[in-house]
């Protein structure tokens, strides 16, 4: 179909910070994991993406954060015009633009918030009227953390077992106000270099190389369960140590990779031993650090305890900035008109 017209819409969505990472692919055309991941959706920080498709245009424009995208970014962005084309029966080209609030490749996850905004934009665009299932399903194709990224608050992506995929898909395990007491300090350490390599190939070097991933791929089932549990109880005593479990299991794995991968720095380092020395002085967890595949890390912790270990962590040599955040709504429509879907948790 070819409409005379050009057509837009516009879509915010928010990174996540991964409290089970996902980490590896057992179909990687079909973006299905091999285990289940949970994470939180971060408020504050989002990407916010226009896409018009315009009948008068010969080939995408792409533009990120007000430089035109080329090689492997465009490619991704123009692979996911692609799927919502072929779903609506739109043939007409487009421009995107996408900005975050963030800086771009910092490890802040600007692939998850950068794709649901996207497939958000993309789909509203085409006239799709998607749920927010078929929303998330759809952003998985660009970046498979960001079909989390379509929900507020506390979100789970099922790996499922079927070969098609049909039983996996995210669904949000409690709303973004369910836990205020909860914030994540995000520490942002100087000098992180950009990431060399997507995580889509950094997890299968893992999937095929490290010794440790297997016992890994044994362990989370139980831990998503044991985290999923202490998030709907609001138990941080149970949630902090399982954190870091998992976030220790997931270097593990990294570090044990052939070619070994360190997203981490000496100053990420210096702030998970800061984490562990404020607990050793806490005689108790009151934080828990935990990192994706950058080098900033995130400490969890309750508000309360937030003036014992802030500026603990800003006085470290080499941190940026501490920024305290707390669990936000998920994608959703800018000046949204009748007819374009909202990306809420239904
Ligand atoms: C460590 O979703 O960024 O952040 O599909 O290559 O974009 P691509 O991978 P991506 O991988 C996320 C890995 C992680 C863990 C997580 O967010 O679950």
């Amino acid at each position: 179909m070819r409409s005379r017209t050009a057509r837009s819409a516009t879509f915010e969505a928010p990174p996540n910070i991964a409290l089970v990472k996902y980490w590896g692919l057992r179909d990687r055309a079909l973006v299905l994991p091999f285990n289940s991941s949970v994470s939180m959706t971060l408020d504050r920080l989002r990407s916010r993406t226009t896409v018009r498709f315009d009948p008068s245009l010969d080939e995408d424009a792409v533009e990120l954060n007000g430089a035109p995208a080329a090689g492997g970014p465009r490619a991704a962005v123009v692979q996911l015009l692609d799927r919502v084309r072929a779903l609506a029966g739109v043939d007409e080209r487009a421009t995107v633009r996408s900005r975050n609030n963030f800086p771009t490749a910092s490890g802040l996850a600007s692939s998850a918030s950068g794709f649901a905004a996207l497939a958000g934009a993309a789909s509203a665009a085409a006239g799709l009227r998607l749920s927010p299932r078929e929303l998330s399903r759809l952003a998985r194709f660009g970046s498979g953390s960001a079909c989390r990224s379509v929900y507020g608050g506390f979100v789970e992506w099922s790996a499922g077992r079927r070969p098609d995929g049909r039983d996996s898909g995210a669904r949000p395990i409690a709303p973004a106000g369910h836990w205020p007491g909860l914030v994540d300090l995000v520490v942002i350490v100087r000098g992180a270099p950009e990431k060399a390599v997507r995580s889509q190939d950094a997890m299968q070097s893992t999937v095929r190389t490290s010794p440790a991933y297997a016992r890994r791929l044994a362990e989370v089932p139980g831990r998503v369960a044991r985290i999923r549990r202490a998030i709907r109880r609001r138990d941080a005593a149970s949630l902090f140590p399982l954190v870091m479990e998992e976030c220790d299991s997931f270097r593990e794995v990294c570090e044990t990779t052939v070619p070994s991968l360190d997203y981490l720095t000496s100053v990420s380092r210096a702030v998970l031993a800061e984490v562990r020395a404020i607990n050793r002085a806490a005689g108790r967890l009151i934080a828990a650090y935990t990192h994706d595949a950058g080098a900033h890390i995130h400490v969890f912790a309750l508000r309360r305890d937030v003036p014992r270990i802030r500026p603990r962590l800003r006085s470290l040599p080499g941190v940026e900035v501490v920024r305290l955040l707390r669990a936000g709504p998920g994608a959703h429509p800018v000046g949204s008109r009748p007819g374009v879907p909202r990306g809420r948790p239904r």
